[in-house]
C-alpha cells in the first residue's frame, strides 16, 4: 500500500469524513455578513477553532481541509492551527486553487486558476503539516454547458494539479463540481456529471496520476434547485452510485461528497441511502462545508462567547455525518 493510498484511507476509512473549512475570505464574509458578523482574521479563526475543538472531531473528522489564512495562524493558546487539527486526530488539508474565473470564449462559464508557482506553495504548505490538498473545478449545466472546452480545460487543470501534489507526497481531493442552479433535471445532471467525471479521469490517467492516492469530491445527482422535478432521496442514492459506478476507475479508495447547496439534513439523509446501498468497493463519505456548519454558524453569530453551545450543535452535526457515511442515520437519532 502506498503513502499516499494510506493517508486517503486514514482520512476516509470508519465512518469519518471531511470538515471543509477552506471557504475564501471572500465567500466566508458573505457567511458571516449573513449573520450579520463582522468578517475579520480574528472572528474567522474563532469559529473555525471552535469546530475544530469540538469532542467529535477524534471519531467523525478524518481530515480538514483549511485556507491559506487559516493554515498560517496560531489558536488563542498558541498552537498553529495544523497542530491543533493533528491533535484532534484529523490530518490538515489546505485548498490550492486560487479561484474559478470566466473562461476566455465562453463567457457564463468558469476555468480555476492556480498552476502558476503551484510546487513552491506545495512545499510551503507542506512543511506547515499539510498532506492533502483541495482544488474545484466547477461546471453549471444549461442546454449548451458544459461545454466541450470547460469539460476538457478544467479535467486538463484537475490533472497537472494532482500530478504536482503528489510529486509533493500529499494526496489531491479532485473536486469536479456540476453546480445544482438551474431548472435542470436530474436526467440531464446525471448524463452531464458522468461526462464531467469520465473526463476528468482521461486526464488524470493521461498525467499518471497515481488514482488510489486521490480522493474524488463529486457532486450528488440532483434536479436543478429550480426544477419542479424534485426526485425522491432513493433515486438521488441510486443515480449518483449509478453515476460513480460508470465513471469512477476501481483503484480509487474513496468518494467525499459536497454538499452543494442541500440543507444539512438532506445532505445527511442522501448520503445515508448512498452508503446503505453502496454495492461499490469504493468508500463513501462526506467533504462537507455548509451542511457541516451551517446550525453551528447561526447559533456561534447570536452569541460568539458561546463555545460549549456552538460545539454540542456541530458535534451532533459531525455524529449525524458520520452515522449516514456508516449507513446508519435515522429521522429519530437525528431529532434526538
Ligand atoms: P459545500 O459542502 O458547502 O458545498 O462545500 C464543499 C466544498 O468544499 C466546496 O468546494
Amino acid at each position: 500500500m502506498s503513502e499516499l493510498n494510506q493517508i486517503a484511507l486514514k482520512i476516509l476509512s470508519d465512518g469519518k469524513g471531511i470538515l471543509a473549512a477552506d471557504e475564501s475570505n471572500g465567500t466566508m464574509t458573505k457567511r458571516l455578513k449573513s449573520v450579520n458578523v463582522v468578517s475579520t482574521p480574528e472572528n474567522r479563526l474563532l469559529f473555525r477553532e471552535t469546530l475544530f475543538s469540538s469532542e467529535n472531531m477524534k471519531d467523525c473528522i478524518g481530515g480538514v481541509i483549511l485556507y491559506d489564512e487559516t493554515i498560517n495562524q496560531l489558536s488563542s493558546s498558541g498552537k498553529p492551527i495544523p497542530v491543533l487539527i493533528a491533535e484532534s486526530g484529523a490530518i490538515p488539508g489546505i485548498k490550492v486553487d486560487t479561484g474559478a474565473k470566466v473562461l476566455a470564449n465562453s463567457p457564463e462559464e468558469k476555468i480555476t486558476e492556480g498552476l502558476d508557482g503551484l510546487r513552491e506553495r506545495l512545499k510551503k504548505y507542506y512543511e506547515l503539516g499539510a498532506r492533502f490538498t483541495k482544488w474545484r473545478g466547477v461546471y453549471s449545466i444549461s442546454k449548451e454547458h458544459p461545454s466541450k472546452v470547460a469539460i476538457y480545460s478544467n479535467a486538463h487543470s484537475l490533472a497537472r494539479y494532482s500530478a504536482l501534489v503528489q510529486e509533493c507526497n500529499m494526496v489531491p481531493i479532485v473536486e469536479p463540481e456540476v453546480l445544482m442552479d438551474g431548472d435542470h433535471s436530474a436526467e440531464d445532471c446525471l448524463k452531464k456529471t458522468s461526462l464531467v467525471i469520465t473526463k476528468c479521469f482521461d486526464e488524470l490517467i493521461q498525467h499518471n496520476v497515481d488514482l488510489t492516492g486521490i480522493i474524488l469530491k463529486p457532486n450528488m445527482i440532483l434536479s436543478g434547485n429550480k426544477s419542479k422535478n424534485k426526485i425522491s432521496n432513493e433515486e438521488v442514492s441510486f443515480n449518483t452510485l449509478n453515476c460513480l459506478k460508470k465513471s469512477v476507475p476501481k483503484e480509487v479508495p474513496g468518494i467525499a461528497f459536497l454538499s452543494g447547496g442541500q440543507t444539512e439534513v438532506e445532505a445527511t439523509e442522501n448520503l445515508n441511502l448512498i452508503s446503505k446501498n453502496n454495492d461499490t468497493n469504493f468508500i463513501m463519505t462526506y467533504s462537507y462545508g455548509r451542511a457541516l456548519q451551517q446550525s453551528a454558524l447561526k447559533f456561534w453569530s447570536d452569541d460568539i462567547k458561546n463555545i460549549r453551545g456552538t460545539q454540542d450543535i456541530f458535534n451532533h452535526r459531525a455524529k449525524m455525518c458520520s452515522l449516514a457515511a456508516k449507513g446508519k442515520w435515522s429521522k429519530e437519532l437525528e431529532n434526538k
